[in-house]
């Protein structure tokens, strides 16, 4: 620490400086003295590893260059707190917020990285109808405040992505490989993605998804059965199927690899149970019967070509000479001894071998094709939207169904992990994985958290003008039925077997900084700098209250939006503890030598306070920086 404070950085996190860093922390011998990277010296360090063929295989379309400036364009955004439309403020950690995904995704960097479990998104499927979002890449957030009509708009065009357009499909990759890229770094090692889609983009969205997470961490592509009824008027095939894309951040590397995505067994349904039976009275429990020849002629396999005798006829039986047994002859001897080979009740039968339900897998290995009759369909989806708004036609309609969502959630998500599970939709639409997630804890009693994110993209009705609005309600509605359906009959709500279920959530607006930032290309002629330095005196934006700028500090300083912060009342002033006072934010606009000294006595690792609370005055600054370095508070910061 030196003289002064350090200066709160406002902007998100430098994607690239991150990577960089990584790099040269596996390639030390490739840091050049300035701290570059030496390329020449990372291609010797890698050996014969490096591709240096004219010729590269690679999928490039138009924009993609400028993809990776959107990515690396850094934000001054921040997330505005909305307790009023809010549920459980207090007591909840799920999450939604209104605004940009691409904006929301760069500010969750710092405190989200590597923090998520599961990532459903469904994303406009780009059918010539989709509103797209036009992102510029050096002005996103402008943008976005001109569309929600938060700033003067200056004329700009909002429409869609019509098919006539040239650049249909790569101005949609173009949309999606930034939103992807990001979300990435929000997932744990051992989290996966899940994305739906159609056959118009599915072939680009697998190249984007092999891109950004890597053809080795693909998990599978499961065909789901969104229609009953083929459509009549199909003009070729009727289509009665979308996809969900399987990505892990980092996919096993064979059966033996340990480290990596983890999938969850799937619970036997009732119908698959019942094939296991018990009717010689096994004291084993029951089992079901399978085959016990093998596809191989007994020219291939001599050794699995042999005769039995029926313990309990003494008859000799021979498999065909098309299918050998699939035992060696002393394994066969074993189980017959064994009572583990059924003849059938009349015990005349070819025999069988039996699998008993308490030595099989757990679970059920989740299949590639998934059936509406188990994940439900569109129509299902939208009957679902219907009944929770009590209305004829659906507010909302692309709806997914909560099934499908949960059958997610049943392979890629644990109710009782010791961290809760968080599970991150950033194309929320009408809130189904909300509702799903919320639906799945209260089935098994998790603890799975979501965080949504909508854009407040306008419906034309009034009584929800914007998507945003159809999705807060839709979770508020969810989590009133919850209650109301556990409502006892003397109509008090207690918390029985739902009291592990958190039934809130957060809600968060997306906005430009609480701060105004100090603009260093300002013309160095008095009057401009005089404007400038007036308005950093008051740098703070009108409007802006003491619960915006704390959570500003949050996002900046890596604390998730839920963590836990405490009003302090220190040498008769306020302050936050955050995280049981590891950060103290002072707000107060006159700080003094005994509130400062005061909260040095908490021995935070960081204190964050106003630069107008000096009031100019430099000797209590040197004199703060003194006392928290004596005190070990390791950052002293100011905005
Ligand atoms: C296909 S819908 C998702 C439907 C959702 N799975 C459901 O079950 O209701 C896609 C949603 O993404 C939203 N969206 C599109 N662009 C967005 C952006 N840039 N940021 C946030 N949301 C966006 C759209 O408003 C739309 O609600």
């Amino acid at each position: 620490m030196q003289d002064a404070p350090e200066k709160l950085d406002l902007t998100s996190m430098d994607l690239s400086e991150e990577k960089r860093e990584e790099l040269l922390r596996l390639f030390p011998e490739a840091r050049t003295e300035g701290g570059k990277i030496d390329f020449d010296r990372l291609k010797l360090a890698l050996g014969e590893v490096v591709d240096a063929g004219r010729e590269r295989y690679g999928m490039h379309w138009p924009g993609k260059a400028d993809c990776f400036k959107t990515i690396q364009a850094p934000s001054m955004a921040t997330l505005r707190p909305c307790p009023e439309e809010s549920v459980n403020w207090e007591s909840t950690e799920n999450l939604i917020i209104e605004g940009d995904n691409l904006e929301v995704l760069k500010v969750l960097q710092k405190p989200y990285l590597g923090r998520v479990k599961m990532i459903y998104i469904d994303p406009p499927y780009n059918t010539g109808n989709d509103f797209i979002y036009p992102d510029n890449y050096s002005e996103s957030l402008q943008t976005y405040l001109e569309y929600t009509g938060q700033v003067d708009a200056q004329g700009r065009k909002f429409g869609t992505n019509a098919d006539t357009d040239g650049r249909f499909h790569s101005k949609w990759m173009n949309m999606m490989y930034p939103r992807l890229y990001l979300a990435k770094n929000l997932l744990r090692d051992d989290g996966a993605i899940f994305v739906t889609i159609d056959d118009d983009e599915a072939p680009n969205l697998r190249i984007l998804l092999n891109q950004v997470f890597g053809e080795e961490n693909f998990v599978a592509c499961i065909c789901w059965q969104k229609k009953q009824s083929p459509q009549r008027d199909a003009t070729y095939f009727s289509d009665m199927h979308d996809y969900v894309m399987v990505y892990a951040k980092k996919a096993k590397q064979g059966k033996q690899d340990d480290s990596g995505w983890e999938i969850n067994l799937l619970q036997r349904n009732s119908k698959q149970e019942s094939r296991y039976k018990n009717p010689d009275n096994d004291p084993r429990g029951p089992w079901a019967s399978v085959d016990c020849t093998i596809n191989k002629t007994a020219d291939e396999r001599p050794n699995l070509f042999y005769e039995i005798k029926n313990p309990f006829t003494g008859e000799a039986i021979s498999p065909s000479r098309q299918r050998t047994w699939a035992f060696e002859p002393i394994k066969m001897k074993e189980l017959i001894e064994d009572g583990r080979i059924w003849w059938g009740e009349s015990r005349r039968n070819f025999p069988r071998v039996k699998a008993f339900l308490s030595e099989v897998q757990q679970g059920v290995v989740p299949s590639t094709l998934w059936l509406r009759s188990e994940y439900g369909d569109n129509q299902e989806a939208a009957r679902e939207i219907k009944a929770i708004f009590n209305e004829t036609y659906g507010v909302f309609d692309t709806p997914k169904p909560t099934r499908l969502v949960e059958g997610m959630l049943a392979v890629a998500t644990k109710a009782d992990s010791a961290e809760p599970e968080i599970v991150l939709d950033f194309f929320a639409g009408s809130g189904t994985t909300a509702h799903a997630v919320l639906d799945q804890n209260k089935l098994d009693g998790g603890t799975r958290k979501f965080i949504l994110v909508q854009l407040p993209e306008p419906t034309g009705r009034t009584d929800f003008p914007t998507i945003s609005e159809i999705t807060k309600e839709r979770v508020r509605r969810v989590i009133k039925n919850f209650e109301t359906e556990d409502l006892p009959e003397d109509g008090e709500f207690v918390r029985t077997e739902t009291a592990t279920t958190d039934l809130g959530f957060r809600v968060f607006k997306l906005a430009d900084s609480n701060f105004k930032p100090w603009d260093a290309e300002v013309p160095h002629e008095s009057g401009a700098l005089a404007q400038q330095l007036d308005l950093y005196i008051d740098h703070i934006k009108d409007g802006r209250s003491n619960e915006d700028l704390l959570f500003e500090i949050l996002l900046k300083r890596g604390f998730p939006l839920t963590t836990p912060v405490e009003a302090l009342a220190i040498a008769g002033k306020e302050v936050y503890g955050v995280a049981e006072n590891l950060m103290l934010v002072c707000l107060e606009r006159d700080l003094s030598l005994e509130l400062i000294r005061a909260m040095a006595d908490f021995k935070p690792e960081c204190v964050v306070c106003l630069d107008e609370g000096f009031a100019g005055n430099d000797q209590l600054k040197t004199n703060a920086v003194q006392i928290f370095k004596t005190k070990g508070v390791s950052k002293f910061l100011t905005v």
